[in-house]
């Protein structure tokens, strides 16, 4: 593969030598360096500026700054595109399956037969979790968050395997990758059991990493529990759709937490921590909430009417995305999943699905939010699929991460291998008093 910025050799170094950007502050003109990546726009390289010119930049929310090179995931919003490792997420979501893209991601190609039996064959000897950790589950309250559970299980992992801590060593970042991915189905669906007061399941190694999961989900032990295909291949879609989306916001606070060195573990559970807000990872949780509040098509202009109001803090859940400005490529092939599941289940006149649809036809002739480029994103239609499943809307998000799971990893495995390394320290514009002295109490 092209490597113009020279990252495989540890040198970031410029593309072409004659590209430049001008930068004029008072009587001062600094030529800083232009990267070209192999896609999407070029970048402006401002990490001398402050050192040449002494000042800052500012961006909150980083709208226009690249934190880190990468060649894991690339999205054009324009477009619409959405590429691991180089290949479509349609491609990806309609001819393989989610471990043969958890392989892809973290090693960067697709696996030969007997590479992707031997990764499937790691992954599954690691489902099982410290038999000690259920006490973990078992101190929460019933009515717990399912992610709030994850976050404390995911960071708890740090005092149980030890033998996968140092992020110095190669073998022992493998190790905690693999775990971490062969585990968080079991993490998350015990979350799920014990919500419901439902003894925990084990995993079941004869089984498909979906297959696995919604079993551990629905099975009990007073009955026999067959996996439907149809539901384990839309289950998987799901987990393959969700598997990175670069520089998120989750992502990113993965990066930062490790960029101190932080153990695998509590870098997850910072990730699982950021998704579970609702303008990232939980949008899906809030946006079957939405469409259940809404209750019938009758109502969506009122609800459309707040979406526009400057004065009312109300959003259209599942709306509107800060990369995608044409549409969510991850949201088409949701919806077809959507279809074919309701389909199977013989579900039509389902309330929620008749105001969803109705409301994404409103939305999609609204000048509102045609002019704001906001269309239905990953998370409108995921809720759909997951609620006929069976899942409570509080399992959505703990879905998400854990497919997840393995973008964070991928994009971990990739900081700690670079050797521009730095800790994470952004600047600030400050705006607050200068120095002044104190004054005592009795003086104020
Ligand atoms: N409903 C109504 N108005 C919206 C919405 C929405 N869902 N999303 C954005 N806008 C408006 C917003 O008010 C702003 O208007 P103006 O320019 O007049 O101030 C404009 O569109 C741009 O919005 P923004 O907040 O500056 O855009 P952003 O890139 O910072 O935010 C977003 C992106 C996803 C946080 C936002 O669209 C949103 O809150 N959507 C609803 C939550 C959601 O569905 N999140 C899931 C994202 S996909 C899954 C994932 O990757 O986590």
């Amino acid at each position: 593969m092209a490597d113009p910025l020279n990252i495989t050799k540890g040198v970031l170094a410029l593309a072409d030598e004659q590209k430049t950007a001008k930068l004029t502050l008072g009587d001062k003109t600094l030529d800083l360096p232009v990267l070209s990546p192999t896609a999407g726009p070029d970048v402006i390289d401002i990490r001398k500026l402050y050192a040449q010119a002494g000042v800052f930049t500012y961006d909150p929310g980083f709208t226009s700054t690249a934190s880190c090179s990468s060649t894991i995931t690339f999205i054009d919003g324009d477009k619409g595109e959405l590429l691991h490792r180089g290949y479509p997420i349609d491609q990806l979501a309609g001819k393989s399956h989610f471990l043969e893209v958890c392989y892809l991601l973290l090693y960067g190609e697709l696996p030969s037969a007997p590479q992707l039996e031997d990764f499937e064959h790691r992954v599954t000897q690691h489902t099982m979790l410290h038999e000690q950790m259920m006490n973990f589950f078992r101190g929460f309250r019933r009515d717990a968050h399912p992610m709030a559970i994850m976050v404390g299980v995911v960071g708890a992992m740090s005092a149980f395997y030890h033998d996968s801590t140092d992020i110095g060593d190669p073998w022992q970042r493998e190790v905690a990758s693999i775990r971490l991915i062969a585990k968080m189905p079991t993490i998350a669906a015990w979350a799920y059991k014990y919500s419901i007061g439902q003894p925990f399941v084990y995993p079941r190694n004869d089984l498909d990493y979906a297959s696995n999961f919604l079993r551990m989900c629905f099975s009990v032990p007073a009955e026999d529990y067959v996996v439907n295909p149809i539901l384990s291949r839309a289950m998987d879609r799901i987990f393959t759709l969700h598997a990175d989306h670069e520089q998120n916001a989750s992502t990113s606070t993965v990066r930062l937490a490790s960029s101190s060195g932080a153990n695998p573990f509590a870098c997850i559970a910072a990730g699982i921590a950021c998704l579970w807000g609702p303008a990232h990872g939980g949008a899906n949780q809030a946006c079957l909430e939405m469409l259940r509040e809404i209750g019938t098509p009758d109502q969506i202009p009122e609800y459309i009417a707040r979406a526009k109001d400057k004065n009312d803090p109300f959003r259209l859940m599942g709306f509107g995305h800060r990369v995608y400005k044409n549409f969510d490529p991850r949201a088409r092939v949701m919806k077809e999943s959507a279809d074919e599941v309701l389909d199977l289940l013989g579900i039509e006149d389902n309330p929620t699905l008749q105001v969803a649809k109705e409301l994404e036809k409103v939305a999609l002739e609204d000048p509102y939010f045609a002019d704001k480029k906001l269309y239905p994103n990953v998370d409108f239609y995921s809720g759909i699929i997951l609620d006929a499943m069976g899942f409570p809307t509080a399992m959505f998000t703990p879905i998400f991460a854990l497919a997840r799971t393995v973008g964070w990893i991928s994009q971990w495995k990739e900081q700690i291998s670079d050797p521009q390394l730095k800790i994470g320290r952004p600047r600030q514009l400050y705006l607050g008093e200068t120095a002044r002295d104190y004054t005592n109490v009795e003086n104020r």
